[in-house]
Protein backbone atom coordinates (compact mmCIF):
# COMPACT_ATOMS: atom_id res chain seq x y z
CA UNK A 1 0.00 0.00 0.00
CA UNK A 2 1.14 3.78 -0.77
CA UNK A 3 0.33 6.22 -0.35
CA UNK A 4 -0.53 8.98 -3.61
CA UNK A 5 -0.59 12.19 -2.77
CA UNK A 6 -1.80 15.10 -5.65
CA UNK A 7 -0.46 18.48 -5.89
CA UNK A 8 -2.09 21.58 -4.14
CA UNK A 9 -5.12 22.97 -5.92
CA UNK A 10 -5.87 19.57 -8.05
CA UNK A 11 -9.06 19.69 -8.96
CA UNK A 12 -11.28 16.44 -9.01
CA UNK A 13 -14.50 16.95 -11.03
CA UNK A 14 -16.34 14.75 -13.86
CA UNK A 15 -17.26 15.52 -17.07
CA UNK A 16 -20.86 15.50 -19.48
CA UNK A 17 -22.39 17.00 -22.20
CA UNK A 18 -25.67 18.95 -22.96
CA UNK A 19 -26.67 16.59 -25.45
CA UNK A 20 -26.26 14.01 -23.35
CA UNK A 21 -27.74 15.21 -20.02
CA UNK A 22 -30.50 17.89 -20.91
CA UNK A 23 -32.92 16.06 -22.90
CA UNK A 24 -35.40 18.04 -25.22
CA UNK A 25 -38.07 20.24 -23.60
CA UNK A 26 -37.80 23.63 -24.81
CA UNK A 27 -35.42 23.05 -27.43
CA UNK A 28 -35.53 25.87 -30.56
CA UNK A 29 -34.39 23.01 -32.48
CA UNK A 30 -32.73 19.64 -33.39
CA UNK A 31 -29.19 18.36 -33.40
CA UNK A 32 -27.96 15.58 -35.85
CA UNK A 33 -28.19 12.91 -33.49
CA UNK A 34 -31.97 14.18 -32.62
CA UNK A 35 -32.59 14.31 -35.95
CA UNK A 36 -30.96 11.06 -36.73
CA UNK A 37 -33.16 9.08 -33.54
CA UNK A 38 -36.29 10.24 -35.22
CA UNK A 39 -35.55 9.20 -38.39
CA UNK A 40 -33.69 5.82 -37.42
CA UNK A 41 -34.86 4.80 -33.94
CA UNK A 42 -33.96 1.14 -34.32
CA UNK A 43 -29.92 2.31 -34.50
CA UNK A 44 -29.95 3.13 -30.89
CA UNK A 45 -29.73 1.03 -27.81
CA UNK A 46 -33.21 -0.53 -26.85
CA UNK A 47 -34.79 1.94 -29.55
CA UNK A 48 -33.57 4.80 -26.24
CA UNK A 49 -33.34 8.83 -27.75
CA UNK A 50 -32.30 11.54 -26.02
CA UNK A 51 -35.65 13.18 -25.39
CA UNK A 52 -35.47 12.87 -21.05
CA UNK A 53 -31.89 11.71 -20.75
CA UNK A 54 -31.38 13.01 -17.24
CA UNK A 55 -33.68 15.70 -17.32
CA UNK A 56 -30.78 18.39 -16.34
CA UNK A 57 -32.95 20.80 -18.26
CA UNK A 58 -35.81 20.89 -15.20
CA UNK A 59 -33.18 18.76 -12.52
CA UNK A 60 -30.47 20.38 -12.22
CA UNK A 61 -30.62 21.97 -9.29
CA UNK A 62 -31.04 18.27 -7.58
CA UNK A 63 -27.69 17.50 -9.95
CA UNK A 64 -25.71 20.03 -8.42
CA UNK A 65 -26.59 19.40 -5.21
CA UNK A 66 -25.09 15.66 -5.81
CA UNK A 67 -22.21 17.28 -7.00
CA UNK A 68 -21.67 19.35 -3.94
CA UNK A 69 -22.20 15.64 -2.02
CA UNK A 70 -19.58 14.22 -3.82
CA UNK A 71 -16.81 17.01 -3.18
CA UNK A 72 -16.60 17.53 -7.04
CA UNK A 73 -14.78 21.14 -7.55
CA UNK A 74 -14.76 21.41 -11.04
CA UNK A 75 -17.25 20.07 -13.49
CA UNK A 76 -17.62 20.19 -17.25
CA UNK A 77 -21.11 20.34 -19.67
CA UNK A 78 -22.13 21.65 -22.70
CA UNK A 79 -23.98 24.40 -24.29
CA UNK A 80 -26.05 23.24 -26.76
CA UNK A 81 -25.67 25.09 -30.15
CA UNK A 82 -29.65 23.74 -30.66
CA UNK A 83 -30.51 25.05 -27.27
CA UNK A 84 -28.86 28.09 -27.35
CA UNK A 85 -29.67 29.75 -30.77
CA UNK A 86 -33.10 30.24 -32.34
CA UNK A 87 -31.24 31.90 -35.95
CA UNK A 88 -28.17 30.30 -36.89
CA UNK A 89 -27.44 33.35 -39.34
CA UNK A 90 -28.07 36.24 -37.04
CA UNK A 91 -27.19 34.20 -33.82
CA UNK A 92 -30.91 36.08 -32.27
CA UNK A 93 -30.34 33.70 -29.18
CA UNK A 94 -33.55 31.81 -27.21
CA UNK A 95 -34.35 33.91 -23.82
CA UNK A 96 -35.31 30.65 -22.43
CA UNK A 97 -31.88 28.92 -23.17
CA UNK A 98 -30.34 32.10 -21.80
CA UNK A 99 -31.80 32.17 -18.56
CA UNK A 100 -31.35 28.23 -18.18
CA UNK A 101 -28.04 28.30 -18.89
CA UNK A 102 -27.64 31.27 -16.38
CA UNK A 103 -29.10 29.59 -13.20
CA UNK A 104 -27.45 26.45 -14.28
CA UNK A 105 -23.91 28.06 -14.69
CA UNK A 106 -24.63 30.12 -11.41
CA UNK A 107 -26.20 26.66 -9.23
CA UNK A 108 -22.98 25.35 -10.01
CA UNK A 109 -20.83 28.54 -9.02
CA UNK A 110 -22.77 28.81 -5.56
CA UNK A 111 -22.20 25.27 -4.77
CA UNK A 112 -18.28 26.28 -5.14
CA UNK A 113 -17.86 24.37 -7.87
CA UNK A 114 -15.58 25.46 -11.28
CA UNK A 115 -17.72 25.07 -14.32
CA UNK A 116 -15.26 23.80 -17.13
CA UNK A 117 -17.91 25.04 -20.07
CA UNK A 118 -17.60 23.10 -23.59
CA UNK A 119 -19.15 24.99 -26.99
CA UNK A 120 -19.72 21.91 -29.34
CA UNK A 121 -19.60 18.14 -28.47
CA UNK A 122 -20.64 16.11 -31.55
CA UNK A 123 -24.48 18.43 -31.19
CA UNK A 124 -24.34 19.68 -35.22
CA UNK A 125 -27.72 21.75 -35.65
CA UNK A 126 -29.18 19.38 -38.67
CA UNK A 127 -30.18 22.83 -40.32
CA UNK A 128 -26.49 23.17 -40.51
CA UNK A 129 -25.65 19.38 -41.07
CA UNK A 130 -27.70 19.65 -44.21
CA UNK A 131 -25.99 23.38 -45.53
CA UNK A 132 -22.65 21.24 -45.28
CA UNK A 133 -22.18 20.55 -41.52
CA UNK A 134 -17.95 20.88 -40.60
CA UNK A 135 -17.17 20.53 -44.91
CA UNK A 136 -18.85 24.20 -44.61
CA UNK A 137 -16.81 27.13 -44.39
CA UNK A 138 -20.21 29.57 -43.73
CA UNK A 139 -21.11 26.58 -40.57
CA UNK A 140 -17.46 27.27 -39.65
CA UNK A 141 -18.20 31.32 -39.80
CA UNK A 142 -21.19 30.63 -37.72
CA UNK A 143 -19.91 28.36 -35.41
CA UNK A 144 -17.67 31.47 -34.59
CA UNK A 145 -20.57 33.78 -33.91
CA UNK A 146 -22.13 31.04 -31.65
CA UNK A 147 -18.85 31.01 -29.65
CA UNK A 148 -18.68 35.03 -29.51
CA UNK A 149 -21.86 34.86 -28.18
CA UNK A 150 -20.93 32.54 -25.41
CA UNK A 151 -18.24 34.73 -24.50
CA UNK A 152 -20.60 37.66 -24.36
CA UNK A 153 -23.76 36.16 -22.28
CA UNK A 154 -21.56 34.01 -19.57
CA UNK A 155 -17.81 35.21 -19.66
CA UNK A 156 -18.23 37.62 -16.80
CA UNK A 157 -18.48 33.97 -14.90
CA UNK A 158 -16.93 30.99 -17.13
CA UNK A 159 -13.10 31.42 -17.01
CA UNK A 160 -12.58 27.88 -18.21
CA UNK A 161 -13.95 27.46 -21.83
CA UNK A 162 -13.43 24.32 -24.67
CA UNK A 163 -14.30 24.94 -27.99
CA UNK A 164 -14.54 21.73 -28.64
CA UNK A 165 -14.81 17.48 -27.47
CA UNK A 166 -13.12 15.68 -29.23
CA UNK A 167 -13.05 16.98 -32.79
CA UNK A 168 -11.76 13.73 -34.68
CA UNK A 169 -14.60 11.69 -33.95
CA UNK A 170 -17.35 13.84 -35.90
CA UNK A 171 -14.61 13.68 -38.94
CA UNK A 172 -14.36 9.85 -38.07
CA UNK A 173 -17.27 8.81 -37.19
CA UNK A 174 -19.47 11.22 -39.75
CA UNK A 175 -17.10 10.47 -42.66
CA UNK A 176 -14.74 7.39 -41.76
CA UNK A 177 -16.19 4.59 -40.48
CA UNK A 178 -20.44 5.19 -40.39
CA UNK A 179 -20.80 5.64 -36.53
CA UNK A 180 -22.17 9.28 -37.02
CA UNK A 181 -24.82 11.11 -38.71
CA UNK A 182 -24.71 11.49 -42.08
CA UNK A 183 -22.65 8.42 -42.09
CA UNK A 184 -20.36 8.94 -45.47
CA UNK A 185 -17.10 7.23 -45.63
CA UNK A 186 -14.51 8.99 -47.34
CA UNK A 187 -11.54 10.22 -46.13
CA UNK A 188 -10.77 13.28 -47.83
CA UNK A 189 -14.04 14.73 -46.78
CA UNK A 190 -13.16 13.92 -43.11
CA UNK A 191 -10.11 15.52 -43.60
CA UNK A 192 -11.58 18.83 -44.81
CA UNK A 193 -13.96 18.40 -42.21
CA UNK A 194 -11.19 17.87 -39.29
CA UNK A 195 -9.51 20.63 -41.07
CA UNK A 196 -12.14 23.20 -41.01
CA UNK A 197 -12.67 22.07 -37.24
CA UNK A 198 -9.42 22.90 -36.09
CA UNK A 199 -10.52 26.61 -38.38
CA UNK A 200 -13.49 26.85 -36.32
CA UNK A 201 -11.72 26.30 -32.82
CA UNK A 202 -8.68 28.69 -33.65
CA UNK A 203 -11.24 31.62 -35.07
CA UNK A 204 -13.21 30.95 -31.97
CA UNK A 205 -9.95 31.24 -29.52
CA UNK A 206 -9.20 34.58 -31.29
CA UNK A 207 -12.43 35.83 -30.65
CA UNK A 208 -12.33 35.03 -26.98
CA UNK A 209 -9.20 37.25 -26.71
CA UNK A 210 -10.83 39.92 -28.12
CA UNK A 211 -13.20 40.00 -26.18
CA UNK A 212 -11.32 39.83 -23.37
CA UNK A 213 -13.58 38.50 -20.78
CA UNK A 214 -11.03 36.82 -18.94
CA UNK A 215 -10.42 33.18 -18.68
CA UNK A 216 -8.62 30.38 -20.37
CA UNK A 217 -9.62 28.79 -23.14
CA UNK A 218 -8.99 24.74 -24.13
CA UNK A 219 -9.88 22.01 -26.87
CA UNK A 220 -10.85 18.61 -25.33
CA UNK A 221 -8.86 15.76 -27.44
CA UNK A 222 -9.28 11.95 -27.24
CA UNK A 223 -6.03 10.83 -27.51
CA UNK A 224 -5.10 7.27 -28.65
CA UNK A 225 -1.44 6.63 -28.07
CA UNK A 226 -0.11 4.35 -30.38
CA UNK A 227 1.72 1.50 -29.67
CA UNK A 228 3.84 -0.67 -32.74
CA UNK A 229 4.08 -4.45 -32.48
CA UNK A 230 7.62 -4.95 -32.08
CA UNK A 231 10.39 -2.45 -32.48
CA UNK A 232 11.00 -3.65 -35.93
CA UNK A 233 11.27 -0.98 -38.37
CA UNK A 234 8.16 -1.09 -39.97
CA UNK A 235 6.47 -1.66 -37.05
CA UNK A 236 7.43 1.76 -35.76
CA UNK A 237 7.17 3.29 -38.84
CA UNK A 238 3.34 1.81 -38.79
CA UNK A 239 2.90 3.31 -35.61
CA UNK A 240 4.09 6.70 -36.10
CA UNK A 241 2.07 7.04 -39.18
CA UNK A 242 -1.45 6.29 -37.07
CA UNK A 243 -0.01 8.49 -34.43
CA UNK A 244 0.32 11.56 -36.78
CA UNK A 245 -3.47 10.69 -38.23
CA UNK A 246 -5.07 10.64 -35.12
CA UNK A 247 -2.92 12.16 -32.32
CA UNK A 248 -0.91 15.06 -33.67
CA UNK A 249 -3.15 16.31 -36.45
CA UNK A 250 -5.24 17.95 -34.07
CA UNK A 251 -2.14 17.76 -30.62
CA UNK A 252 0.19 19.96 -33.25
CA UNK A 253 -1.74 22.87 -34.40
CA UNK A 254 -4.01 23.77 -31.60
CA UNK A 255 -0.80 23.91 -29.17
CA UNK A 256 2.44 24.61 -31.79
CA UNK A 257 0.32 26.03 -34.45
CA UNK A 258 0.73 23.69 -37.17
CA UNK A 259 0.68 20.77 -38.54
CA UNK A 260 3.12 18.05 -38.30
CA UNK A 261 4.99 18.06 -42.01
CA UNK A 262 4.72 13.69 -41.90
CA UNK A 263 1.04 14.22 -41.78
CA UNK A 264 0.87 16.92 -44.65
CA UNK A 265 3.74 15.07 -46.56
CA UNK A 266 1.33 11.77 -46.37
CA UNK A 267 -1.86 13.86 -47.05
CA UNK A 268 -0.04 15.57 -50.00
CA UNK A 269 1.13 12.71 -51.55
CA UNK A 270 -2.04 10.85 -51.74
CA UNK A 271 -4.19 13.71 -52.72
CA UNK A 272 -5.91 13.85 -49.61
CA UNK A 273 -4.74 18.09 -48.92
CA UNK A 274 -7.82 19.57 -47.62
CA UNK A 275 -9.00 23.31 -49.00
CA UNK A 276 -7.04 25.97 -47.22
CA UNK A 277 -6.16 29.31 -46.99
CA UNK A 278 -2.96 31.17 -46.02
CA UNK A 279 -5.01 33.02 -44.04
CA UNK A 280 -6.63 30.06 -42.32
CA UNK A 281 -3.41 29.08 -41.27
CA UNK A 282 -2.31 32.00 -39.71
CA UNK A 283 -5.10 32.25 -37.55
CA UNK A 284 -4.53 28.79 -36.73
CA UNK A 285 -0.82 29.48 -35.73
CA UNK A 286 -1.79 33.12 -34.03
CA UNK A 287 -4.21 31.26 -31.20
CA UNK A 288 -2.29 28.30 -29.08
CA UNK A 289 -4.49 27.05 -26.65
CA UNK A 290 -3.91 28.12 -22.75
CA UNK A 291 -4.05 24.56 -21.37
CA UNK A 292 -5.49 21.19 -22.59
CA UNK A 293 -8.12 18.72 -21.99
CA UNK A 294 -7.26 14.83 -23.15
CA UNK A 295 -9.87 12.45 -23.16
CA UNK A 296 -7.78 8.86 -22.00
CA UNK A 297 -9.84 5.81 -22.74
CA UNK A 298 -7.72 3.60 -24.37
CA UNK A 299 -4.39 3.17 -26.61
CA UNK A 300 -4.28 2.32 -30.07
CA UNK A 301 -2.08 -0.74 -30.99
CA UNK A 302 -0.67 -1.39 -34.92
CA UNK A 303 1.82 -3.04 -36.75
CA UNK A 304 2.78 -3.11 -40.46
CA UNK A 305 0.43 -3.70 -43.51
CA UNK A 306 0.54 -7.68 -43.77
CA UNK A 307 -1.73 -7.55 -46.62
CA UNK A 308 -1.03 -5.63 -50.02
CA UNK A 309 -3.16 -2.82 -50.58
CA UNK A 310 -5.55 -2.90 -53.39
CA UNK A 311 -5.13 0.14 -55.37
CA UNK A 312 -8.81 0.12 -56.32
CA UNK A 313 -9.53 0.64 -53.07
CA UNK A 314 -10.71 3.40 -51.66
CA UNK A 315 -7.77 5.11 -49.17
CA UNK A 316 -8.30 4.96 -45.58
CA UNK A 317 -5.94 5.45 -42.25
CA UNK A 318 -5.70 1.41 -42.98
CA UNK A 319 -4.14 1.72 -45.73
CA UNK A 320 -1.31 2.71 -44.02
CA UNK A 321 -1.16 0.59 -41.10
CA UNK A 322 -2.94 -2.35 -39.94
CA UNK A 323 -4.53 -2.71 -36.36
CA UNK A 324 -2.56 -5.57 -33.80
CA UNK A 325 -4.95 -7.37 -31.57
CA UNK A 326 -1.86 -7.91 -29.12
CA UNK A 327 -2.61 -11.50 -27.04
CA UNK A 328 -3.37 -10.42 -23.33
CA UNK A 329 -4.94 -7.48 -23.61
CA UNK A 330 -7.10 -6.42 -20.57
CA UNK A 331 -10.78 -5.61 -21.97
CA UNK A 332 -13.77 -3.88 -20.86
CA UNK A 333 -16.13 -6.46 -22.26
CA UNK A 334 -19.06 -4.05 -22.37
CA UNK A 335 -17.48 -1.26 -23.84
CA UNK A 336 -15.04 -2.98 -26.31
CA UNK A 337 -12.03 -1.11 -25.01
CA UNK A 338 -8.74 -2.14 -23.87
CA UNK A 339 -7.97 -1.17 -20.22
CA UNK A 340 -4.41 0.04 -20.05
CA UNK A 341 -3.97 2.73 -17.31
CA UNK A 342 0.11 2.47 -17.58
CA UNK A 343 -0.44 4.83 -21.24
CA UNK A 344 -2.05 7.56 -18.69
CA UNK A 345 2.32 8.07 -17.70
CA UNK A 346 3.36 8.34 -21.54
CA UNK A 347 0.22 10.53 -22.23
CA UNK A 348 1.70 12.87 -18.83
CA UNK A 349 5.48 12.54 -20.72
CA UNK A 350 4.43 13.55 -24.28
CA UNK A 351 2.53 16.67 -23.16
CA UNK A 352 5.71 17.25 -21.05
CA UNK A 353 8.44 16.63 -23.84
CA UNK A 354 7.00 17.67 -26.94
CA UNK A 355 4.34 20.02 -25.91
CA UNK A 356 6.05 22.76 -23.64
CA UNK A 357 4.75 21.37 -20.74
CA UNK A 358 1.54 22.88 -21.27
CA UNK A 359 -0.76 23.11 -18.36
CA UNK A 360 -3.07 19.90 -18.92
CA UNK A 361 -5.88 17.92 -17.34
CA UNK A 362 -7.68 14.91 -17.73
CA UNK A 363 -10.86 15.63 -19.12
CA UNK A 364 -11.93 12.68 -19.85
CA UNK A 365 -11.46 8.47 -18.36
CA UNK A 366 -13.87 6.13 -16.99
CA UNK A 367 -15.24 2.68 -17.64
CA UNK A 368 -18.92 1.98 -18.80
CA UNK A 369 -20.48 -1.12 -17.74
CA UNK A 370 -23.74 -2.99 -18.47
CA UNK A 371 -26.16 -4.37 -15.81
CA UNK A 372 -24.99 -2.13 -12.63
CA UNK A 373 -28.44 -3.02 -11.00
CA UNK A 374 -26.70 -6.34 -10.07
CA UNK A 375 -24.39 -4.79 -7.81
CA UNK A 376 -27.35 -2.73 -5.89
CA UNK A 377 -27.37 -2.72 -2.28
CA UNK A 378 -30.18 -3.32 0.20
CA UNK A 379 -29.19 -0.09 0.88
CA UNK A 380 -29.40 0.98 -3.03
CA UNK A 381 -26.10 1.71 -3.74
CA UNK A 382 -24.51 0.89 -6.50
CA UNK A 383 -21.14 -1.21 -5.21
CA UNK A 384 -19.09 -0.54 -8.25
CA UNK A 385 -15.74 -1.30 -6.64
CA UNK A 386 -14.45 -2.18 -10.12
CA UNK A 387 -14.87 1.47 -10.94
CA UNK A 388 -13.12 3.00 -8.16
CA UNK A 389 -9.87 0.64 -9.24
CA UNK A 390 -10.08 1.34 -12.28
CA UNK A 391 -10.08 5.03 -11.38
CA UNK A 392 -7.28 4.31 -8.83
CA UNK A 393 -5.13 2.33 -11.21
CA UNK A 394 -5.37 5.25 -13.65
CA UNK A 395 -4.32 7.67 -11.24
CA UNK A 396 -1.18 5.73 -9.79
CA UNK A 397 0.11 6.16 -13.53
CA UNK A 398 -0.94 9.83 -13.82
CA UNK A 399 0.45 10.75 -10.66
CA UNK A 400 3.75 8.97 -11.32
CA UNK A 401 4.04 11.60 -14.84
CA UNK A 402 3.29 14.52 -12.40
CA UNK A 403 6.27 13.22 -9.94
CA UNK A 404 8.50 13.54 -12.94
CA UNK A 405 7.26 17.30 -13.88
CA UNK A 406 4.08 17.05 -15.93
CA UNK A 407 2.25 19.86 -15.69
CA UNK A 408 -1.48 17.82 -14.83
CA UNK A 409 -3.53 19.80 -12.55
CA UNK A 410 -6.98 17.93 -12.63
CA UNK A 411 -8.80 14.79 -13.16
CA UNK A 412 -12.19 14.54 -14.88
CA UNK A 413 -14.18 11.20 -14.41
CA UNK A 414 -16.68 10.61 -17.59
CA UNK A 415 -19.42 10.82 -15.61
CA UNK A 416 -20.99 12.60 -13.34
CA UNK A 417 -24.75 10.99 -13.53
CA UNK A 418 -25.63 8.07 -15.56
CA UNK A 419 -26.48 9.45 -18.96
CA UNK A 420 -27.25 8.79 -22.38
CA UNK A 421 -23.88 7.37 -24.81
CA UNK A 422 -24.96 8.01 -28.50
CA UNK A 423 -26.23 4.85 -30.41
CA UNK A 424 -25.34 3.08 -27.07
CA UNK A 425 -27.98 4.72 -25.19
CA UNK A 426 -28.00 3.89 -21.25
CA UNK A 427 -26.73 0.62 -22.35
CA UNK A 428 -23.23 1.32 -20.42
CA UNK A 429 -23.70 3.35 -17.07
CA UNK A 430 -20.64 5.54 -16.30
CA UNK A 431 -21.42 7.82 -13.54
CA UNK A 432 -20.23 8.63 -9.59
CA UNK A 433 -24.34 8.83 -9.37
CA UNK A 434 -27.25 5.97 -10.94
CA UNK A 435 -29.85 7.20 -12.60
CA UNK A 436 -33.04 5.02 -12.25
CA UNK A 437 -34.27 5.75 -15.86
CA UNK A 438 -38.03 5.12 -15.13
CA UNK A 439 -38.64 7.26 -12.23
CA UNK A 440 -35.46 9.38 -12.79
CA UNK A 441 -33.93 9.08 -9.01
CA UNK A 442 -30.58 9.58 -8.40
CA UNK A 443 -28.25 7.95 -6.27
CA UNK A 444 -24.67 8.42 -4.92
CA UNK A 445 -22.86 5.12 -6.10
CA UNK A 446 -19.98 3.86 -3.67
CA UNK A 447 -17.14 5.27 -5.89
CA UNK A 448 -19.14 9.13 -5.68
CA UNK A 449 -18.73 8.37 -1.90
CA UNK A 450 -14.86 7.36 -2.63
CA UNK A 451 -14.17 10.25 -4.58
CA UNK A 452 -15.48 12.56 -1.95
CA UNK A 453 -13.02 11.39 0.28
CA UNK A 454 -10.19 11.59 -2.29
CA UNK A 455 -11.05 15.55 -3.04
CA UNK A 456 -10.97 16.46 0.31
CA UNK A 457 -7.99 14.93 1.64
CA UNK A 458 -6.19 15.24 -2.19
CA UNK A 459 -5.02 11.75 -1.33
CA UNK A 460 -5.67 7.84 -1.57
CA UNK A 461 -4.21 5.02 -1.04
CA UNK A 462 -3.57 1.39 -3.31
C1 LIG B 1 -16.21 10.19 -25.00
C2 LIG B 1 -17.27 11.22 -25.35
O1 LIG B 1 -15.51 9.83 -26.13
O2 LIG B 1 -16.63 8.97 -24.51
C3 LIG B 1 -18.59 11.04 -24.62
O3 LIG B 1 -16.79 12.53 -25.16
C4 LIG B 1 -18.93 9.58 -24.53
O4 LIG B 1 -19.57 11.80 -25.25
C5 LIG B 1 -17.83 8.86 -23.77
O5 LIG B 1 -20.20 9.35 -23.99
C6 LIG B 1 -18.07 7.38 -23.53
O6 LIG B 1 -18.25 6.71 -24.73
P1 LIG B 1 -19.60 5.95 -25.07
O7 LIG B 1 -19.58 5.77 -26.54
O8 LIG B 1 -19.55 4.66 -24.33
O9 LIG B 1 -20.71 6.83 -24.62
Amino acid sequence: MAIYKFPENFTWGAATSGPQTEGWSDKSSFSIYEHWFQTEPEKFHNGVGPAVNCDTYRKYKEDVKLMKEIGLTSFRTSIQWTRLIKNFDTCEVDPVAVEFYNNYINEIIDAGIEPYINLFHFDMPIELQNRGGWESKEVVDLYVKYASKCFELFGDRVKKWCTFNEPIVPAEGGYLYKFMYPNISDFKRAIQVGYNTIVAHAKAVESFRKLKTGGEITIVLNLTPSYPRSEDKKDLEASRIADGIFNRSFLDPVVHGNFPEDVVELLKNNDLLPEYTEEELEVIKNNPIDFLGVNYYQPRRVKAKETEVDPNAPIMPETFFDYYDMPGKRMNPYRGWEIAPQVMYDVAINIRDNYNNIPWYISENGMGVEGEERFRDENGVINDDYRIDFVKEHLTHLHKGIEEGSNCFGYHLWTFIDCWSWANSFKNRYGFVSLDLETGKRTIKKSGRWIREVSETNQFEY
